[in-house]
Order: structure tokens, then sequence, then C-alpha cells
């Protein structure tokens, strides 16, 4: 899992078949670095258009004039809430799997990253789902997951407070728990413990159980990846085989800032 391609200048528009080598290299191993790039969110939106399309979540802060071009930074409070710095993403997640088509891929390109800490971590769920015994694979290919905008649990780490206008817009959504890759064709374990309300016809809490019992499988040592960041690099991951979590174990004080573009995806099936 996870490679690095150095050499490729961003601030000229790639090549066709430099998208089809790039977007090559990412089914192949789930998460693409693309190191040292220096450019403009203009320039940004252009590369990851190869990839597909950009998509606007009005709810997160974003690039004067590029509302598809969203901002993590170490000054982020959450406003709504206690005012406490806010690390999004610090639970073992898949980007927006409460919607009825998450995004698909997520670019997150590093401005400015702190010396020690803040890395990026993903586990790879198409090896942790075939790594699991062939009968608990059949079962699991059977089951449906109820997911929400809201924090499905307690005690899972802070995410934004949510103004109820958008989460009125944020119906539920149900995914099967093993999806298959539309351009792979390789099935892969679905999982947002957060989002995750209830398994479908399974009592609340053996669901959440039986969630739990499958992020411990799949973050071993052996499923997983973590980024070190350096300044210019942007990381694109798939959000349909990789669950990823953020780290804010960085020092109050260092400065981070990232630019994030979310890919459109397609209903999991
Ligand atoms: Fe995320």
């Amino acid at each position: 899992m996870a490679t690095a391609v150095e050499g490729v200048d961003l601030n000229t528009p790639p090549t066709p078949e430099l998208a089809a080598t790039l977007r090559k290299a990412l089914w192949d191993n789930q998460v693409l670095c693309i190191r040292g790039q220096s450019i403009g969110p203009g320039a940004y939106l252009t590369a990851i258009s190869a990839f597909g399309e950009p998509q606007i979540r009005p709810e997160i802060p974003h690039v004067d004039g590029f509302p598809a071009v969203t901002t993590l930074s170490s000054e982020d409070r959450d406003t709504k809430g206690d005012g406490k710095r806010l690390v999004a993403g610090a639970t073992w997640h898949s980007d927006d799997s409460f919607m009825a088509r998450p995004s698909a891929l997520t670019a997150l390109y590093g401005i400015v990253v702190p010396d020690e800490g803040g890395d990026t971590q993903y586990a790879n769920m198409y090896a942790a789902y075939e790594a699991l015994p062939e009968d608990k694979r059949r079962h699991l290919d059977t089951l449906q997951v109820v997911h929400t905008m809201k924090p499905a649990r307690e005690g899972l780490g802070r995410t934004r407070s949510i103004d109820p206008a958008i989460l009125a817009q944020r119906p539920p959504s149900t995914h099967p728990l093993i999806r298959t890759h539309p351009e792979t064709g390789r099935k892969a374990l679905y999982i947002s413990r957060n989002r995750m309300d209830h398994i479908v016809g399974m009592d609340r809490a053996e669901g959440h159980r039986l969630i739990d019992e499958l992020v411990e499988h799949a973050i071993q040592p052996q499923f997983t990846y973590r980024h070190k960041w350096r300044q210019g690099d942007i990381v694109i991951w798939d959000n349909r085989c990789l669950m990823h979590k953020a780290n804010g174990d960085y020092p109050e004080g260092a400065r981070r800032f990232m630019q994030r573009i979310i890919v459109a995806g397609e209903v999991p099936v």
C-alpha cells in the first residue's frame, strides 16, 4: 500500500498520459503521494480533476473563490461547540460515508506541516477483508449498515459540531458492510466507525461490537501505512478501500495547514 511520485510539477495540468499513470498508481496502491508541489488552488483543482469531479461541502471552511478547496488548519476551533482545538477525523473512518454517494477520493495538500506529529494513518480494507476466514467473509457479505452524519458513538474523538440545518439535509444512508471497488473489482470492508449507527437487523450494541472487532482487525500493522508529511506533499487516497485517521499529536503552537479536495463517488455496492 502507498506509493510516492517525484519529479511531477502540477503547475502544468497533467497530460492524459500522466493522468492515466497517476490513476493506475492510485488504484494499485490505494494511497498516492505526489511530492514537492508548490501550487495555487486553481492548479490544484485542475490536477485533482484528472481523478474525478471535485465536490463542494458548504459546511467546511474553504479558500476564497474556491468552494471545492477546503482548509484544515491547526488554528481551527470548534466555534459551534466549546471552542477547543479541532482535529477532524481523529478516529478511523472513510470520508462522507453518511452520504448516499460518498466521496470516492480525498486529496490533501500539505502546505505547512509540523516537524513532529500530525501523521495521517491508513488501513487497507481490501487486505483486511481478504485475510478474514471464508465463513466470516460470507456472513459479512450479507450485512447492511445505516450511516449517519451525526456521530453514532460516544468517546470516539471530537468531530466538528454540525449546524442543524446542514444535518437536516443529510438523511441517513444504508450501505453494504462489504463493497466492491468499481475500478478494481476487489471487495473491501467499508467501515467508518463513528458514522455507523447500526447494522440492519442486528441489536445496536452487538453491531457496534462487530464493527469494533473489524476495526481492530484492520488496523494491525500488516494492513496499515502511516504517512509522515513533508511540505509540498499532495496525498490522494481512495475512500472505497481504505479507512484513515488524523493525528492531533503535534504540540499546541505548532502550525499545520492543509487544503483538501474531495472527488465525487458512486452509490456503494
Ligand atoms: Fe477524513
